[in-house]
């Protein structure tokens, strides 16, 4: 039997937005990882983790990080024997954060194959390498409606294809640790956005796509009114208030009224670490907010961040049938994938998550925090690599 002396993560996903924010929580806290990735547009894994671990900050620290270059769906994940077999002598505990996080349904393969067909590979590592806990990264999103229980899977009503694929991957996960006897935990967390204390970000998806889409509208007219004299905007009624507020009528279609359910990476990182500090085998875990917001406090918000008035969300089927002006044409092609999220009715157990440590429940999404987070993200200029300072973040996870 061999013997390891400290415990040794390996990581998938670390090149991600969560997987990141672990990864750098992990070396924090002097844990050593071994980051399972691949290359990307023609950097090595190892670079793209330097330049994550630089926009971290972590100095000194790179001798408690190794990274292999792994095909997920390969057999022994790709790697030759020996070296297959040197990571199994390393690793003592398993993090499964890798996702093809997209919604679309023209990605179901891809979605398919990162999801739910890469799974054998990870969890057979777990099993080769005698490791003692298997850890998975799903989503709360996986319950279907109405109140969603720290439990396994029933509903079979999905949004959309990563859903469905990560609900699968749940039974998977269930299935194949139960059969190997590898104790396994899964994690579910709700909409993660950036650092709540710092505002910091690597990624700018999901909330922010929402404020970026009306950034780019607001944009739109406040450029027809000083360049063109403004008049699109006469034609629907938009217009600059004498304190620079720009009047701009947009509907938001909701099938139902319902809430969102936001929580900063900096929660779903402590919590993670609190179940690797003290896992319990089969257990699941919402890592979700107690106090998700309506969309009409989310309105108010992108109102007050952007100097925008006018947003308005309607309710009800058919809503969508009706005549919508450009700028309501625009948002809603942008965010239609999320449009599910504004009006979600699930209410997230959390026994198991609230057992981890006292008063453990998640920072809320005050205007304060929302606009800190916001002013990050447009100074980097949402990911777009144009963005002030903080260098290295769009390459390393581009
Ligand atoms: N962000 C959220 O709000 C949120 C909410 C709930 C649950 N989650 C879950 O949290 C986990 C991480 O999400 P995230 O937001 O951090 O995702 P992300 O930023 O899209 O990162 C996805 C990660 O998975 C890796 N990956 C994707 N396909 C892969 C493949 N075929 N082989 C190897 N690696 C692959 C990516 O590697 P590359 O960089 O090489 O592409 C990247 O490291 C996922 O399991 C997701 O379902 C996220």
């Amino acid at each position: 039997m061999r013997q390891r002396d400290a415990r040794v993560f390996a990581l998938t996903g670390a090149t991600g937005f969560l997987g990141s924010h672990l990864m750098d929580a992990l070396i924090r806290k002097g844990r050593s990882l071994v980051i399972l990735g691949r290359r990307r547009k023609g950097m090595s894994l190892a670079d793209r983790v330097a330049a994550l671990l630089a926009w971290f900050d972590v100095k000194d620290r790179g001798a408690l990080v190794e990274t292999a270059e792994v095909d997920l769906l390969e057999p022994r994940l790709g790697l030759e024997r020996h070296q297959y077999d040197v990571l199994c002598g390393k690793v003592s505990e398993i993090i499964h954060c890798a996702s093809d996080t997209r919604f679309s349904e023209r990605t179901r393969r891809e979605a398919t194959e990162t999801n739910v067909h890469a799974l054998p590979g990870i969890i057979g590592l777990a099993k080769d390498s005698g490791a003692r806990y298997f850890h998975y990264v799903s989503t709360a999103y996986v319950s279907g409606p109405g109140p969603a229980p720290e439990a396994p899977i029933v509903s079979r009503t999905f949004s959309n294809v990563y859903e469905e694929t990560k609900a699968e991957a749940e039974r998977q996960v269930a299935a194949r640790c139960s059969l190997q006897a590898t104790p396994f935990t899964i994690v579910r967390p709700s909409i993660v956005y950036g650092d709540s204390v710092t505002g910091r970000s690597n990624r700018f998806n999901a909330l922010y796509y929402h404020v970026k889409a009306l950034q780019l509208i607001r944009d739109i007219y406040l450029n027809d009114i000083s360049q063109h004299g403004g008049r699109k905007s006469r034609e629907i009624d938009i217009h600059l208030d004498p304190e620079g507020i720009l009047h701009l009528p947009l509907r938001i279609f909701l099938a139902r009224r319902g809430h969102v359910n936001l929580i900063p990476v900096d929660y779903f990182v402590a919590v993670m670490l609190s179940v690797l500090e003290s896992p319990r085998s089969g257990r699941i875990y919402h890592i979700t907010s107690d106090a998700p917001r309506t969309t009409e406090e989310l309105a108010a918000y992108c109102e007050r961040f952007l100097r925008i008035r006018g947003i308005e969300t309607l309710y009800g089927e058919g809503q969508n049938g009706g005549v919508q002006n450009p700028p309501e044409e625009i948002f809603n092609k942008l965010v239609r994938p999320y449009l599910p999220y504004l009006s979600d009715t699930r209410s997230f157990d959390r026994t198991n998550t609230n057992g981890l440590a006292a008063g453990f429940s998640a920072p809320d999404l005050t205007y304060d925090v929302f606009e800190r987070c916001m002013r990050y993200a447009v100074r980097m200029d949402w990911g777009n690599g144009n963005g002030k300072s903080d260098a290295g973040v769009s390459r390393a996870s581009g």
